[in-house]
């Protein structure tokens, strides 16, 4: 987890991470080739999204036998082809990068001891630290950044005191000791699987606010980190509880309390119907990350508000505040979604911190060379911190001698190790083409970064307090926005065969109206425009007719007349309109065909809130037209060519 990269930070406090549902673990014990077992159930997790993924099995000579490999579970396949082995044990991981790069030595399953035993893990600890450097005084050495590797070397500590005095020759009885006396002292979630090359039939499996799931079959059993691995193998599963720890043989299967001994353990019937693939009770990943954005939204904001202080912390900018005073312009680069949650940045820091800002397509940065004085701060902001073109220009404005900070979700990306400093978004893995939760995120990092540069200024000490209190109503304002879903979706379907849409909105709303635009083309090939709404008689007001919708992004504000004055235009000449407003607005309803209701917040923090109408409008058109809503054709994800 200690990481080189100044992006990562050191510790993250174990309230900051709620985001468990990545990281994949599997286990095998029994008569079938472990790993054969194992690459099918990595490949059944990959929908939680991952960097690099790991094998451990202990081969006929009683060594751990580990492959490991950034990238696909296609590559990690290659790896094992080139080295299988038969045994019929073995324990597996996906890792999605929280703390210390996407790199082999990070990948999981991580040795401990000497080479005793090989451990995965899902989950954070919490004070890895002083661990590390009391396991290191006693002479454990360290090969990764992870908190995981403590873990291993904790639990061969333990193990070597407790079998050094015990005078009974060692069963996995001592092991199941050992992993209770390591966890008692780890503070933080986990989802452990340990092999041990001491006892070659028996994996143990521990839990601590990380899901795991046991596979019971005939004379084999399997372990998952959700039930998605084991259908098809056994339908009989166990889920183990906080605090338990179990052993796993082929024939069988004990749990035990950390606190206590044996306890008795539930088989329940795997109900196949509900774990096709865990997006939950959703049916597609886009869905499942457009509601999770209340928690994705907390995950950017935790540790970051510094109340008494009345600004933002961010730990990975190593600018200091000299540095920052000395800011005379930013520029934001990105592309796509990316560009839109710029747009929001350029309003912020103008308005916030009173910093002029430009905002830069990357492709075009990169080969415009425009003259940049020296007090001139880049932002690269990206989701998956691969995107070529920003890449590039982040690389361009570095050659210029630039101070380069990205503001990226993905840990360790090629962005976020190349850039001098910046801030990790904390959405978890965003696995739908089309970017949700990523952007509400990006958005939310600006904000905040416009409350700390403005608290450099002149921004005072009450004005910061009251943005803080407003921020930390954002979520739950998110959450209010998302029961408008089925009004949503009925209004999605009187307007699914219309070819054309406008996406209208002006101020801090533009930005939106550009985003929920973009949204709609890129999953339902739906023509759709965002315009400042004033702009719009300059030009696309020639569109409208009555097949052509206007969607208007226009919650309270200083600007609320103006675009009301915009919206009559379009319907003195006919235009079907969709209003975005806040609750209470009846005006609206008297003028608009439909109004979709969301909470009023802050003008500075609106562009969060009105993100989610315009998202799961654009899903729900997609969805009745049939679209391929997570992979929207001729997009890709990550976009790494030019
Ligand atoms: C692709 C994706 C977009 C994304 C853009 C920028 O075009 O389809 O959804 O906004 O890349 O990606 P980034 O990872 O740099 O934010």
């Amino acid at each position: 987890m200690e990481s080189l990269n100044p992006l990562v930070p050191v510790a993250i406090p174990f309230e900051q991470i709620r985001v468990i549902n990545m990281c994949g673990i599997v286990g095998y014990v029994g008569p079938r080739v472990a790993q054969d077992f194992l690459l099918e159930g990595l490949r059944r997790l990959e929908y939680r999204g991952y960097d690099s993924a790991g094998t451990a099995t202990i081969n006929s000579e009683r060594q751990l036998n580990i492959t490991k490999s950034v990238g696909r579970i296609a590559r990690l396949a290659q790896e094992v082809a080139a080295s299988p082995c038969d045994s019929g044990i073995g324990i597996g991981h996906t890792r999605w990068a929280t703390h210390g790069a996407a790199t082999v030595d990070n990948a999981h399953p991580h040795l401990g001891g000497a080479e005793t035993l090989a451990i995965a893990h899902n989950g954070v600890i919490e004070n890895f630290a002083e661990l590390r450097t009391s396991l290191k005084a006693k002479g454990y050495e360290f090969h990764s950044e992870t908190d995981t590797e403590v873990v291993a070397h904790l639990i061969a500590d333990c193990l070597s005191q407790i079998s050094d005095s015990s005078k009974v020759s060692p069963t996995p009885e001592i092991a199941v000791d050992a992993i209770k006396k390591a966890i008692g002292q780890l503070r933080g979630t986990f989802g452990l699987a340990i092999i041990f090359k001491q006892w070659p039939d028996s994996i143990f499996a521990a839990r601590l606010g990380s899901p795991l799931v046991i596979g019971v079959g005939d004379g084999e059993h399997f372990l998952a980190s959700d039930a998605q691995p084991l259908i098809g193998f056994t339908e009989r599963i166990v889920y183990l509880a906080d605090n338990q720890v179990a052993i796993l043989t082929a024939d069988s299967l004990e749990v035990t309390h950390r606190d206590a001994g044996l306890v008795s353990h539930h088989v329940r019937v795997l109900d196949v119907e509900s774990n096709q693939v865990e997006m939950g009770d959703y049916d597609h990943y886009m869905l499942k990350e457009i509601f999770e954005q209340p928690e994705s939204l907390r995950n950017t904001m935790r540790g970051r508000l510094n109340e008494d202080d009345a600004t933002a912390v961010f730990g990975g900018l190593n600018l200091t505040p000299q540095d920052l005073l000395k800011v005379k312009r930013v520029v934001f680069t990105a592309c796509g979604t990316s560009w839109h949650s710029s747009l929001v940045g350029e309003y912020l820091l103008e308005d916030i911190a009173q910093i002029p800002v430009e905002v830069e397509y990357a492709s075009e940065l990169r080969y415009r060379n425009p003259p940049m004085d020296e007090g001139t701060l880049l932002f690269a902001i990206t989701q998956s911190g691969e995107t070529a073109d920003t890449l590039g220009a982040l690389r361009e404005m570095k050659r210029k001698g630039h101070m380069t900070m990205a503001i990226c979700n993905v840990v360790g990306s090629s962005i976020a190790q190349e850039a001098d400093g910046g801030i990790y978004l904390h959405a978890g893995p965003e696995i739908g083409v089309a970017s949700t939760k990523a952007y509400t995120s990006q958005c939310m990092a600006l904000v905040m970064l416009s409350l700390y540069l403005g608290r450099l200024r002149h921004l005072s000490y009450n004005r910061g307090r009251k943005m803080i209190s407003r921020i930390q109503e954002i979520p739950d304002k998110v959450e209010l926005a998302l029961k408008q879903n089925d009004h949503i979706a009925a209004i999605a379907k009187k307007y699914q065969d219309c070819n054309n849409f406008l996406y209208l909105g002006r101020h801090y709303n533009f930005p939106t109206a550009l985003e929920g635009a973009l949204k709609l083309k890129e999953i339902s090939y739906i023509h759709a425009e965002g315009y400042p709404a004033a702009e719009m008689k300059h030009g696309p007001i020639a569109l409208v007719d009555e097949q052509t919708p206007s969607v208007f992004v226009m919650p309270q504000g200083f600007i609320y007349e103006k675009v009301m004055s915009n919206l009559e235009e379009i319907k003195a000449r006919g235009g079907p309109v969709i209003a975005i407003a806040a609750e209470g607005d009846e005006r609206i309803a008297e003028v608009a065909d439909d109004v979709i209701y969301i909470p009023q917040t802050v003008e500075y923090l609106q562009p969060i809130v009105s993100a989610i109408p315009l998202q799961l409008l654009s899903y729900h058109i997609a969805l009745l037209r049939g679209c391929d809503v997570d992979k929207p054709r001729n997009l890709a994800k990550s976009v790494t060519v030019e």
